[in-house]
């Protein structure tokens, strides 16, 4: 079993940080048996917790990302095997295939033969009979799918910037052109490494944050974060064509068709999405876990800034703490020299 999850390419992962934040919460002592990780993303926190034998609930407003959820932090047992891998990757005569990604998205982020193998790998995954090896699988398909796309996006339709011939001093044209089943079929393998069983309930929400009824001894808040300068690009615009493949047999009658990357729209959200409400949700998030452990993960230069956050902790929880964590990362990028990463943590008073 791997300490550490492997390299997701997710935006605000926080992998590279997350023995840090572990350090942090053993350092101020805290107590708690149950974790609920509102953000869940890439699932970082929930599988460090699960690690660390607490109890834990991930949750993300994505379909996609429960489905990673599933596969990583509710599964304990299962893997995919070899034959299971074989099946996923073979065109079957007796399954009747439609090509909804192959005749909606011509041109628009992979080769027409991807846009085939991309069908019929996500038709393939629906016939496996367990929902976790359902789970895993769409997980090796969403790699896949994020390793070959220019900055590991779905926000614009930019297929050329893979296929002109010039001379790119951006990007990874080699991990763009990978071979599409050789990949999955690697990343199948790679997820049953970090299947094992902390022999607690573990367990995968799909709500927005705002609506979970979850609740547990210490709540993680990660969320979108919105730069103060520059316009927003939010999750769902990034992502959702993970969502569709997680909604196949539906998405294409979500597709908008007068955007030119035509933008599926399952789960759109402006939840912790725009400026004008960001401040307010995260006020309604801290109120509804006040009497919580609270770990609020955040950076500077965001919307809001760290003293209007810490103003708002004031308004709920008396005891707060602030830790300034120096990511190597940002201080290789001059232009981002200040940013950093802060971890909050917030104790009911
Ligand atoms: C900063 S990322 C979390 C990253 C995560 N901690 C990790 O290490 O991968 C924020 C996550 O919040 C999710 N999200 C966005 N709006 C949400 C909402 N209203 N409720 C729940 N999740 C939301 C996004 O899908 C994204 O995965």
């Amino acid at each position: 079993m791997k300490k550490v999850l492997p390299v997701t390419r997710y935006y605000g992962s926080k992998r590279k940080i997350i023995n840090n934040i572990w350090e942090i919460i053993q350092n101020e002592q805290l107590e708690f048996d149950s974790v609920l990780d509102l953000f869940g993303g890439t699932g970082t926190f929930s599988y460090k917790a699960k690690l660390e034998g607490k109890q834990v609930i991930y949750n993300d407003i994505f379909k996609f990302n429960s489905l990673i959820g599933k596969a990583l932090i509710q599964n304990n047992t299962t893997k995919l095997t070899k034959k299971d891998i074989e099946f996923l990757t073979t065109k079957h005569d007796h399954i009747k295939y439609n090509y909804y990604v192959k005749d909606n998205y011509e041109n628009i982020y992979f080769l027409d033969y991807e846009n085939e193998l991309i069908d019929i790998i996500v038709q393939n995954i629906l016939q496996l009979k367990s929902p976790y090896k359902q789970a895993m699988a769409y997980y090796a398909l969403f790699q896949t799918t994020l390793i070959k796309r220019p900055f590991n996006s779905f926000h614009r339709k930019n297929l050329s910037l893979r296929t002109r011939d010039v001379k790119r001093s951006f990007g990874n044209k080699v991990s763009w052109e990978k071979d599409l089943v050789g990949t999955f079929q690697k990343f199948c393998y790679d997820i049953n490494q970090y299947v094992f069983s902390n022999f607690k309930k573990n367990k995968s929400k799909n709500t927005s944050a705002l609506s979970c009824k979850e609740t547990a001894d210490l709540v993680y808040i990660d969320p979108p974060y919105i730069a103060e300068k520059g316009s927003h690009v939010n999750y769902h615009s990034r992502y959702h064509f993970l969502e569709a493949l997680a909604n196949y047999n539906d998405f294409i009658h979500y597709i908008n068709y007068e955007k030119t990357n035509k933008e599926v729209m399952i789960n759109k959200s402006d939840e912790f999405e725009t400026k004008q409400f960001i401040i307010n949700d995260i006020k309604k998030i801290i109120e509804k876990y006040h009497d919580k452990i609270i770990i609020f993960s955040y950076r500077n230069k965001g919307i809001p800034s760290p003293d209007e956050l810490k103003e708002i902790f004031r308004m709920y929880n008396k005891e707060f703490k602030e830790y300034i964590l120096y990511n190597h990362y940002y201080a290789l990028n001059k232009s981002n020299k200040e940013l950093h990463e802060l971890v909050y943590i917030l104790r009911s008073s």
